[in-house]
C-alpha cells in the first residue's frame, strides 16, 4: 500500500473527515479499498512466528488488525486528536471494553445516573459482578460529584448529552475532579459527535462512540470506537481487544470510512432541522416538558454553550398523558419512523420506558427523569417543513 499522506494531523477537520488515514493499493483507487479478508498469508512458516512475536510488523489475522479498519481508526484518531482509535463491532464493545480491559476486582467505579440503558446495565449490573465498587451521582450535580470523588477511584464514566433526557455534565470539571481521585475519565460522546464536542480538549482521558449512530447516520450499520493515548491503550486495551474479540467488521469500517466524510454536513444539518422542529414543539400545547439543551430553560443551557458547538440532533418531550396516549402519539405518525435508533438521515422515534430503557428498576428509571408520557426524537435530514406537519396531525390525535 501507498504510503499515507504526510502532514494529516495539521489539516482541518473537514480534510481530516475526507482523507485522513486513506492509504492506496498498487491501483490507486479514488475511494478507499475495502479489505474483505479474515487473514492473511505468508509466504513462509518463519514469517508467521516473527508476525506473531510482534517482531514483523505486518497484518496478522482481522481480528487483530484489518487495512480497511486501519483507516477508520486512523481517520477517528486524528479527527478527535488522539493517539490511538480501536474500532468496535458496537457502541456497547467499545464502552465494555473501555471499562473491562482497565478495571480490576477490588476497583472503584463512579458514573453518573443517566445513562443509555444498556451502558447503565453494564456499568452497574455487570461490573459489580467482577468485584467492582460502583456509585451512581446524578451527573448533573458538582457537589455529588465532589463527595463521591474524594475517595480514590480508578473509573469514571458518564454520557453528556445524556440518553434520552439530554442532561448536560461539566465535562471539565468532572475530569479534574476525577484525576484529583486517580481516576481514568471516559466519555461517551455518541449524542455530540466528534464535530460538536471535543472531550479531550475539557480533560477526558477516554473517549466511546457507537458509530452505528451518526457517524454511520444511514442506518446501515453497527459499529464503535474507543480513542485514547498510545501508552493507556497499549497496557489496557490492545492485548485485551485483540484477544477478547469485540473486533469491527472490515465492511463496517468501509461503510464508516464513507460515513466521516460527509459526517460535518449531516450534523450542521440535523442541529439546523432539530432547532426548527424545537421551535414548534415550543408552542404546542400538548407538550408538557420540553429537553433540548439549546434552549435557555434548559437547566444546564449555558455549560451546553460552552461545551460544545451545537446542540445536537435530539429532542426529548413529555405529553399530557401516560403511555397510552404516548403510543397513540406514536402509532399516529405518517412520515417519522417508531425506532430506538438515532442520528439517522430518517427522523425516528422512540418511547424510552418501553424500549431502551426497559430493564431499569421503575423507581431508577422515574428517578433518570423516564416516565411513560416521555418520547424521543431523533431528527434526521427531511424537510423540516414535513416533519412539523406529521407531529402536528399526530398532537391532533390525541
Ligand atoms: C449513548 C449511547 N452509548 C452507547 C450506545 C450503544 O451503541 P450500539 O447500539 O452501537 O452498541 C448507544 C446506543 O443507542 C447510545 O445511545
Amino acid at each position: 500500500m501507498t504510503e499515507r499522506k504526510p502532514n494529516q494531523k495539521n489539516w482541518r477537520p473537514s480534510t481530516k473527515l475526507v482523507r485522513g488515514g486513506q492509504r492506496r493499493t498498487q491501483f490507486q483507487e479514488t475511494c478507499e479499498a475495502l479489505f474483505l479478508t479474515s487473514g492473511y498469508v505468508y509466504d513462509e512458516a518463519a514469517q508467521a512466528e516473527l508476525a506473531f512475536k510482534g517482531e514483523l510488523d505486518r497484518y496478522i489475522y482481522s481480528r487483530f488488525k484489518n487495512p480497511t479498519v486501519a483507516m477508520f481508526e486512523e481517520r477517528m484518531a486524528l479527527l478527535e486528536g488522539a493517539e490511538v482509535c480501536h474500532g468496535t463491532a458496537t457502541g456497547m464493545a467499545a464502552v465494555f471494553s473501555a471499562l473491562a480491559g482497565y478495571l480490576r476486582a477490588g476497583d472503584r467505579l463512579v458514573v453518573s445516573r443517566a445513562l443509555f440503558g444498556a451502558c447503565r446495565y453494564v456499568a452497574c449490573e455487570v461490573m459489580p459482578r467482577y468485584g467492582i465498587d460502583v456509585e451512581v451521582v446524578d451527573g448533573t450535580d458538582l457537589g455529588q460529584w465532589k463527595a463521591a470523588l474524594s475517595r480514590e477511584t480508578k473509573m469514571v464514566f458518564i454520557e453528556s448529552p445524556s440518553n434520552p433526557t439530554l442532561e448536560i455534565i461539566d465535562i471539565q470539571a468532572v475530569a479534574d475532579l476525577a484525576h484529583k481521585a486517580g481516576a481514568k475519565f471516559i466519555v461517551d460522546n455518541v449524542f455530540a459527535t466528534p464535530v460538536l464536542q471535543s472531550p479531550f480538549a475539557l480533560g477526558a482521558d477516554i473517549v466511546v462512540y457507537s458509530a452505528t449512530k451518526h457517524i454511520d447516520g444511514q442506518g446501515r450499520c453497527l459499529g464503535g470506537a474507543i480513542l485514547c493515548d498510545a501508552e493507556f491503550s497499549e497496557e489496557n486495551y490492545a492485548r485485551f481487544l485483540r484477544n477478547t474479540g469485540p473486533a469491527l467488521s472490515p465492511f463496517n469500517a468501509w461503510l464508516l470510512v464513507k460515513g466521516l466524510e460527509t459526517l460535518t454536513l449531516r450534523v450542521e444539518k440535523h442541529c439546523e432541522n432539530t432547532r426548527k422542529v424545537v421551535s414548534y414543539l415550543e408552542k404546542e400545547k400538548a407538550v408538557t416538558k420540553l429537553y433540548y439543551p439549546g434552549l435557555p430553560s434548559h437547566p444546564q443551557h449555558a455549560l451546553a454553550k460552552a461545551q460544545m458547538q451545537d446542540f445536537g440532533s435530539i429532542v426529548t418531550f413529555e405529553i399530557d398523558g401516560g403511555k397510552k396516549e404516548a403510543f397513540r402519539f406514536l402509532d399516529s405518525l405518517k412520515l417519522i419512523d417508531i425506532s430506538n435508533n438515532l442520528g439517522d438521515t430518517k427522523s425516528l422515534i422512540t418511547h424510552p420506558a418501553t424500549t431502551t430503557h426497559q430493564n431499569v428498576e421503575e423507581a431508577e428509571r422515574l428517578r433518570m427523569g423516564i416516565g411513560e408520557n416521555l418520547i424521543r426524537v431523533s431528527i434526521g435530514l427531511e424537510d423540516p417543513e414535513d416533519l412539523k406537519e406529521d407531529l402536528a396531525q399526530a398532537f391532533k390525535a390525541l
